[in-house]
């Protein structure tokens, strides 16, 4: 209790035997509420109307009901829905204003994907500390993110929230932005309630289409896409977000075997769940629920506590409890869940913005900062072919080639907000500017524009995002030979090309994986000049470059690194930074091999048995980088490895010339079991900074955690006594080898 005293009166909440003040506070609330008030609290509206016929917030929020309201980030603007809801309904209970703060609010930081390559929780942690502390001082409490969604196919656009194809790299990361988010207490001023998404299985969707069915059999539900989640339940995240699509031919946002039976019951989740956006209402158009009503009723009693902008609990569930159908305890079982969340989140004693506060806090140089060395370690350098990079400073002239070398959206993502103001992004020309002063001419010129063939409806919604209008084709052609000009006229080319920003995210899925428009055609061309050249991927996916992976010396995917993302490459081009970002996919040679990843099953047949080279007639079946794969201006060697049961050390040591950073990963492989394992599993990584001749020892614990699995056959968590491999090494191709069994 003394150490309770001492905190603030929020964070006493969270202190056991405090507990019961707060439930008090809930009870007496919950007592003087009418039924339609307590469904306000379990309705969230949007604050922009990006849904048909949705009700405009004001009026919702005077008559109680509205409980959160979404898609705001003008603390202005917040104040005055917050003020209605303070002032004038009858309770005074004040509003969650939620929003996708995904990767940044206003310092925008790589994308997730990204941040995953960094292979650096720490490193996660911060940021998202960081888009919490500008956030929630211009008023948003509650954050949709972390993403945790596996996401083994990479035509599907929403690979970018995530942090790629494993479970264990995965569950990391998730740890990691729940604490960013939350802190020790999301009580405190700086800190708003995390939200893991979308429960689950979204990223299996058929094709990789967007939004389409997923068919995932329990086991690979519980060992490969679920972990993210469980870790992001046990670092205690406050909320989770139900899916849009069918699983195994259920809908997910009225699913009682996710929402129920695993979320609630088997791993005694005590926030609350919100659907996706319309989700509740989209039950209908789903051809799941036969009218609105229905779709009220199997969401909730399946496990949705709160309804996102479909308006389909405020106008169905008063009736549907009046009927009997829905239990007024399970509707104030709910409502608790979300006034617990308001009072510990502190909003009964601040619940406005400080307007004042939010513009400093945006413009903190730090955060700036922040942005610059997470961009720096989040990308990937695939192929330096005879050290071409780093770039020497004293090159007299560069060209800047391709689409995204001045282009300031598209290094963030559509996810980067709404309101995104992109102005301040400093460009990858820029970024070269900044570093080369005068001393150097930096020539740009974009060679090609691309667009999306078929429009998203983002590009409606995102004023930063609209639509391109295409080049008429005489303009076109110009300004592709005035790009080859002007590589002509340089020492050394850079080559940003790769994805817009529209062109991955929600609603953005893509059939092939090559480089849209004409930019193949542009990089065959400047390297047909035979002059160096440097390309820089801005993507949000792995892209088609078999042809760039054995004609272009120097290949770095920045991915799309945010505000400071410039600089960032900058740094990266002239060795001012070292990458040390490693895959956390993948990267398949095209379209045809996808879904691919590494830890799949052994079959009867290996690659390996004589006589066999690949799966395909036509091409290797193995991906053109593995996961955990990425280069550094300095070389590292992994050696060493002493093995036991319950740990693994191996020594890593810089042999190089320079100080740079290796991400040492260890892998698992069980020889025989009650089930197939797959052939290696990630189960530890450490990224150590090492001066060149410094040498390390790591560490890696095994232990009952590592080991386990969800048995298809058995049908329950087990350890078998078995014969295990060990590898540990730079990616998941790694050779040194060991091995221990458990039967003894
Ligand atoms: C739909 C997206 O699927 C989800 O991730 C997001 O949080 C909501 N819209 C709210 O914007």
């Amino acid at each position: 209790m003394s150490a309770c005293r001492a905190v603030s009166l929020l964070a006493l909440y969270s202190c056991t035997g405090l507990a019961a003040a707060l439930d008090g506070r809930v009870d007496d609330l919950l007592k003087q509420m009418t039924l339609e008030e307590k469904i306000g609290q379990l309705s969230q509206v949007g604050g922009k109307a990006f849904i048909p016929n949705m009700p405009k917030p004001e009026e919702e929020i005077r008559k109680g009901r509205a409980g959160s309201i979404l898609w705001l980030s003008d603390p202005v603007e917040i104040n005055r829905l917050q003020k209605i809801a303070v002032e004038q309904s009858r309770l005074k209970i004040p509003l969650i204003f939620a929003l996708d703060v995904i990767h940044g609010f206003k310092t925008i930081f790589p994308m997730p994907l990204a941040l995953a390559s960094s292979w650096d929780p720490a490193l996660i942690e911060q940021v998202q500390a960081v888009a919490a502390r500008e956030a929630r001082a211009a008023g948003i409490a509650w954050t949709f993110a972390p993403m945790v969604d596996i996401a083994r196919d990479p035509r599907w656009g929403r690979m970018i929230e995530g942090a790629g194809e494993d479970p264990f790299l995965g569950a990391a990361v998730a740890r990691a932005q729940v604490r960013g988010f939350q802190g020790p207490n999301f009580g405190a001023p700086d800190r708003v309630l995390a939200c893991a998404k979308h429960f689950a299985g979204y990223g299996a969707a058929d094709g990789g289409r967007d939004y389409d069915s997923a068919y995932v059999s329990e086991s690979q539900l519980r060992n490969v896409y679920f972990p993210p989640f469980r870790a992001a339940l046990d670092a205690g995240v406050a909320t989770f977000m139900s899916a849009y699509m069918d699983l195994n031919d259920v809908p997910a946002s009225a699913n009682s075997f996710l929402l129920q039976d695993v979320l609630r019951r088997e791993w005694k989740f005590d926030g609350f769940v919100v659907s996706d956006a319309n989700a509740v209402g989209d039950l209908v158009t789903h051809g799941f629920a036969a009218d609105r009503a229905d779709a009220a009723r199997r969401a909730f009693t399946a496990g949705v506590e709160m309804d996102m902008a479909s308006g389909t609990y405020m106008n169905e569930l008063p009736a549907l409890v009046k009927a009997g159908k829905v239990s007024e305890a399970s509707i104030d079982a709910a409502v608790r869940e979300i006034l617990q969340a308001k009072f510990r989140l502190g909003l009964f004693e601040r619940p406005y913005a400080d307007e004042a506060l939010a513009k400093r806090v945006a413009a903190a140089p730090e955060h700036r900062q922040l942005a610059r060395v997470a961009a720096q370690r989040s990308a990937v350098l695939l192929r330096n072919e005879g050290d071409l990079l780093p770039l020497a400073k004293t090159a007299r002239s560069l060209a800047v080639i391709g689409p995204f070398a001045d282009s300031k959206r598209d290094l963030l993502t559509m996810w980067s907000g709404f309101d995104v103001d992109p102005s301040s992004t400093v460009t990858i020309v820029g970024g070269i500017r900044n570093k080369l002063g005068r001393g150097a001419r930096i020539e740009y010129a974009p060679g090609v524009q691309i667009a999306r063939r078929n429009p998203s409806f983002f590009e409606d919604l995102m004023p930063s995002m609209k639509r391109i209008e295409p080049w008429p084709q005489a303009q076109a052609d110009e300004e592709f030979t005035k790009a080859l000009d002007t590589a002509r006229r340089a020492d050394v080319v850079v080559m940003a090309l790769g994805e817009l920003a529209s062109m991955d995210g929600e609603a953005a899925s893509q059939s092939s994986l090559e480089l849209p428009g004409r930019q193949n055609e542009l990089l065959r061309a400047v390297v047909a000049m035979g002059k160096p050249v440097v390309l820089v991927l801005v993507s949000g996916r792995p892209v088609n470059i078999e042809w760039a992976a054995s004609h272009v010396p120097a290949i770095l995917e920045a991915w799309h690194p945010g505000t400071e993302g410039g600089n960032a490459v900058a740094d990266l081009l002239f060795g001012d930074a070292n990458p040390g970002g490693k895959l956390p996919i993948t990267w398949p040679r095209n379209a045809g091999q996808v879904p691919i990843y590494y830890a799949h099953n052994l079959t009867h047949q290996p690659e390996s048995a004589p006589g066999f080279k690949s799966r395909y007639w036509d091409q290797p079946s193995s991906p053109l980088y593995p996961f955990g794969y990425g280069l550094s201006y300095t070389k590292f060697t992994v050696a060493n490895l002493k093995v036991s049961r319950d740990d693994v050390t191996a020594d890593v040591e810089n042999t190089g010339a320079r100080a740079g950073d290796e991400v040492v990963q260890l892998y698992l492989h069980q020889r025989s079991g009650s089930a197939s394992r797959p052939v290696r599993e990630l189960k530890g990584f450490e990224r150590v900074s090492l001066a060149p001749g410094e040498k390390k020892t790591i560490l890696f614990k095994l232990g009952p955690e590592k080991l386990k699995y969800w048995s298809a056959e058995r049908r329950e968590w087990i350890q078998d006594a078995a014969e295990f491999d060990v590898w540990v090494g730079s990616d998941s191709t790694a050779s040194l080898h060991g091995t221990f069994n458990t039967k003894e």
